[in-house]
């Protein structure tokens, strides 16, 4: 892990309160899945940096998904060229390097494409095999980078909860179709947790092996604060940010009362979007 001070190369807003990032200055050696932490130079609010995953690295650059929900993201989607800011990276575990031949199944919702268009970016001049994805978002305004994928994956089949865009439902939905026929050797899902669970539990049935995302809230980002615990099958927990991001699916408990209703085009309720429960900043920290 390095501590950096990169500035904003380029920043792209987008409709939604979302900005695609590019932050250059030093090279950084990341694997898709890995995420950095981020914050500027605004005094005290907040205090702690922000998680995000690498939406690409090349070169001396690297790109950023920001979706604003917070005062932290809100000030990071607001960057203006030229601005520093410190990056903390790269943390965490990384998605499996795609054997050749080997066919995956991205299944994205909203800001959890980023990790996964590093992993399509990286994977396709090399597996040789497929590279179909699933996106899904509540609108067609929350599918950022939308054509950064298209230009990335095989065939991506876009879904909307209210079909603006792509077809009418959610991303369990369209995977249900896509995993009914046995073409694929893996599954990588990254987004809101009832998605990654319902993702976690249609892999299983179909036997395919599914790798997951965490994005719990985090303080430090590397196993000190234990802030980021996720309950894991088989007791304890796992940490999001040194045994994760990235895990086997099978290795978290999917509570049953989180699971999406993965036949269902309705959607979600708001207080049912929301990741691990146990997963808290310390007391008094932001
Ligand atoms: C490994 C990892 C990778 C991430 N990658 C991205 C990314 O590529 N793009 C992106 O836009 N966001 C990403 N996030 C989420 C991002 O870190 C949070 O949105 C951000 O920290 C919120 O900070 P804030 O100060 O804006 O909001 P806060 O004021 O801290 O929180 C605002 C609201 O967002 C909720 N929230 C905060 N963090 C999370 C979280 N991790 N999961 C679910 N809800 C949360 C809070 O409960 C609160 O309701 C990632 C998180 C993790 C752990
Ligand atoms: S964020 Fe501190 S231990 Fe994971």
């Amino acid at each position: 892990m390095r501590i950096l001070s990169l500035h904003v190369v380029h920043r792209k807003a987008l409709p939604g309160g979302y900005a695609v990032l590019r932050l250059g200055g030093e090279a950084l050696e990341a694997e898709p899945g890995q995420f950095v932490m981020l914050r500027g130079d605004w005094g005290f609010s907040p205090f702690l940096p922000r998680p995000f995953s690498l939406a690409l690295v090349e070169g001396n650059e690297l790109t950023l998904l920001v979706k604003s929900v917070g005062e932290g993201s809100r000030r990071l989607a607001a960057v203006q060229r030229g601005d520093v800011l410190t990056v903390h990276g790269p943390l965490g575990t990384a998605f499996r390097r795609p054997e050749r031949g080997e066919r995956l199944l991205l299944v994205g919702g909203g800001v959890g494409i980023a990790p996964l268009l590093f992993l399509a970016r990286v994977a396709k001049p090399s597996s040789g095999g497929g590279l179909a994805a699933v996106y899904g978002g509540r609108t067609r305004r929350d599918l950022p980078m939308a054509a950064e994928l298209a230009a990335a994956a095989e065939n991506v089949t876009f879904v909307t909860e209210d079909g603006s865009a792509g077809e009418k439902g959610l991303a369990s939905d369209a995977m249900r179709a896509l995993l009914a026929r046995p073409r694929f050797d893996r599954v990588v899902a990254c987004g809101p947790w009832p998605m990654m669970a319902a993702a976690a539990r249609l892999a299983a049935e179909k036997k395919v092996p599914c790798e997951v995302s965490l994005e719990a809230m985090m303080a430090c980002g590397y196993g000190i604060c234990l802030g980021c615990a996720v309950p894991a099958a088989g007791g304890g927990y796992l940490y999001a940010c040194s045994d994760g991001p990235v895990v086997d699916a099978a290795r978290v408990v999917w509570e049953a009362g989180d699971l999406e209703p993965v036949a269902s085009a309705k959607p979600m309720p708001e207080k049912r979007r929301a990741g691990p429960r146990r997963a808290r900043r310390p007391e008094g920290a932001s």
